[in-house]
């Protein structure tokens, strides 16, 4: 197995859809959102990170890096996004890998926490690799169009201590969209 940290302008157009093709095949439901994108509402991931087998990804993750509002604190954040392991290769913690890779990649580029959203199914994966769940937080998020909306509740926010250990009380603004 090898583990690739790229940078996004380092990501051309075969690995693009190579990558385009380990999300369809892992998220089956969003064939659609990554035909030819993988952007969740716009926001695009300053590097990623690959697991490889073969020549073909077997788990990938994508962080966005972004200054936020916490309450009243500014914090520099690493965002997960789009985290999947190929179907095949589940149930071998293979997620954890990737995304402890991301974390201490963004420990070095001093960023201050991990952030993440996910369902309430798949909280435990995240926490059993250190990640705390932040509760009754509202976080809005910015459409293209300015419009402010706040994520549903049902999503578990989640953070990951780097440079920062105490994640700020109040109210999460992600100054920008959701990814
Ligand atoms: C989530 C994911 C990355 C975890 O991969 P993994 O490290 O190999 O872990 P597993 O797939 O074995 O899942 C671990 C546990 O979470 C559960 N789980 C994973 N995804 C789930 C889902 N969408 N709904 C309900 N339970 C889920 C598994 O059933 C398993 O439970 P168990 O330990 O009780 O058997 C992988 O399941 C995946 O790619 N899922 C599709 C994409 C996705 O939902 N990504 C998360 C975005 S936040």
């Amino acid at each position: 197995m090898k583990l690739r940290i790229l940078k996004e302008e380092a990501i051309d157009g075969a690995l693009n859809k190579k990558i385009l093709g380990c999300l369809q095949k892992a998220f089956p439901d969003g064939v659609l959102n990554f035909k030819e994108s993988r952007y969740w509402h716009g926001s695009v991931p300053a590097w990623t990170v690959l697991l490889e087998e073969e020549n073909s990804i077997i788990a990938h993750v994508g962080i966005v890096e972004r200054s936020i509002k916490a309450g009243t604190d500014t914090i520099r954040i690493a965002g997960l996004q789009n985290v999947c392991v190929a179907p095949e290769h589940r149930g071998k913690n293979l997620s954890n890998m990737v995304v402890k890779a991301s974390m201490d990649e963004a420990m070095r580029l001093n960023i201050d926490f991990g952030l993440l959203f996910c369902i309430k199914q798949i909280e435990k994966i995240y926490a059993c690799g250190g990640w705390k769940t932040l509760h009754e937080r509202t976080v809005v998020r910015v459409e293209a169009d300015g419009r402010e909306i706040s994520i549903p509740e049902k999503n578990i926010v989640m953070y990951y201590p780097l440079v920062k250990k105490n994640f700020p009380e109040g109210n999460i603004h992600l100054q920008g969209n959701d990814w």
